[in-house]
């Protein structure tokens, strides 16, 4: 039976960037369509209902998997296509995807392995599948490690995106949604970010990847009439959450008794999403396909360093080894998202709140994670930076 959902994050500035008149004016078309006058104005779209094959990208990572789930679960068929690189264990990528196909059947999880970019193989796949709504999901995450490789970056990200809409477009996709980032906010001064704010001052090659994609976008909507929506993820946990974000390394590192970093107080606050949301907001844009919107998707409400740690520790049951370090320049105490944009014309709304996500995710870890993955692994380990850092980065 299909169903759609009408029943119904942070970037953490570092460095600040100077937003001028001159910036935004360079951006004056694109951003048009995410003003607040013209969302306000714009008509709300019902919602598409009945049977879709949804081409999921990245869907053997942390969100794409999710996403594939909940589609397969209400009735969808999914077509994958991942690369199962190693930016983390692959093995977590390949339980996803076992996860999935035990579960639906082979014949409703069609598995393609490799890089978007190629052009034979995704046109192989557009030719034989016929996907019709896209959920591009695959991109290189992290802001660290695209400063020190920028160019995996540009290939996965701005490569691979514009390779998947001009597919989109040549085969005539209905609507296309895509995975943008709350680090484009990187370079804002702002503590509450809306998609109206001018993000022409990304601060690494990541969250410069990512504005680019919804400049791209803004192209193929322009010049084919592709639908397409892009989505500004706040820092997302959950199980099978990405192994290099501070969500799941504190339960981590708190569970096994390493030393966590705190800086400052712990009075500084972000906005954490729990998977469950994202998903939700993230199919509440597959079903409205909106001819070209940026979409904020957050819990909209910040959680303090202290809290986070303290949660950590209630649900882990052990209490953390923090090291005090004093509070790292630049760090702004709050950020959180603005989601009216997204309450309104998707009827979205969080609803796990980020104690009941905490103990969700630690209750995985201990049930799931731990007795498959004892050792932390080698790649996803940290020595040289700061939770902090990663916690508001590594998106
Ligand atoms: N997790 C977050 O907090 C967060 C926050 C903001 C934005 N995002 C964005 O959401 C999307 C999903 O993030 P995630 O946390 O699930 O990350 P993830 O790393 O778990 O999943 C991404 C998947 O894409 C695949 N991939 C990367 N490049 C590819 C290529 N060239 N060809 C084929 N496959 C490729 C990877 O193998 C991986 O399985 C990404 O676009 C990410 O930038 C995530």
């Amino acid at each position: 039976m299909n169903k759609s959902l009408d029943d119904s994050q942070h970037t953490f500035p570092t460095t600040t960037g100077e937003g001028s008149e001159s910036d935004a004016s360079s951006i004056s078309e694109s951003s048009s369509a995410s003003t607040t006058a013209s969302w306000s104005d714009t008509e709300l779209m019902e919602p598409h209902v009945g049977y879709k094959k949804v081409l999921v990208t990245g869907g053997a990572g942390f969100i794409g998997s999710h996403v594939a789930d909940y589609l397969l679960e209400r009735g969808d068929d999914v077509v994958i296509i991942d690369e199962l690189n190693e930016y983390y264990d692959v093995t977590i990528k390949e339980s996803n995807l076992r996860l999935l196909t035990e579960k639906y059947g082979e014949e409703r999880v069609a598995i393609y392995r490799g890089d978007i970019c190629d052009a034979t193989l995704m046109t192989e796949l557009f030719e034989k599948e016929r996907p019709q709504w896209v959920c591009h999901m695959a991109a290189r995450a992290g802001v660290r490690p695209s400063i020190e490789d920028p160019f995996v970056y540009i290939h996965s990200n701005i490569q691979g995106t514009t390779q998947l809409m001009e597919l989109a477009h040549r085969y005539g996709v209905q609507n296309f949604v895509f995975a943008s980032s709350s680090s484009v906010y990187g370079g804002s001064k702002s503590t509450f970010f809306s998609e109206d704010e001018v993000v022409d001052n990304p601060v690494s090659p990541y969250a410069a990847s990512k504005k680019t994609c919804e400049l791209l976008a803004y192209t193929y909507h322009h010049l084919y009439k592709l639908n397409v929506t892009g989505l500004r993820f706040f820092t997302v946990y959950g199980p099978r959450g990405r192994p290099d974000m501070a969500p799941f390394k504190f339960i981590d590192r708190v569970s096994r008794g390493a030393e966590i970093q705190q800086f400052g107080d712990g009075s500084s606050s972000r906005d954490y999403t729990y998977i469950s949301d994202i998903v939700d907001g993230v199919v509440r844009s597959i079903d409205r396909p909106y001819a070209y919107q940026i979409f904020n998707l957050g819990k909209g409400d910040g959680t303090s360093l202290r809290e986070f740690i303290s949660l950590v520790e209630k649900h882990t049951g052990k209490a953390a080894n923090r090291k005090i370090l004093p509070d790292q320049p630049g760090d702004v105490p709050y950020t959180c998202a603005d989601v009216r944009k997204a309450q309104h014309l998707l009827g979205y709304t969080s609803k796990v709140s980020f104690e009941d996500g905490i103990a969700k995710t630690a209750r995985w870890y201990r049930q799931t994670y731990m007795k498959n993955k004892v050792e932390v692994l080698p790649q996803v380990e940290a020595p040289t930076t700061t939770i902090q850092l990663e916690a508001t980065q590594a998106c």
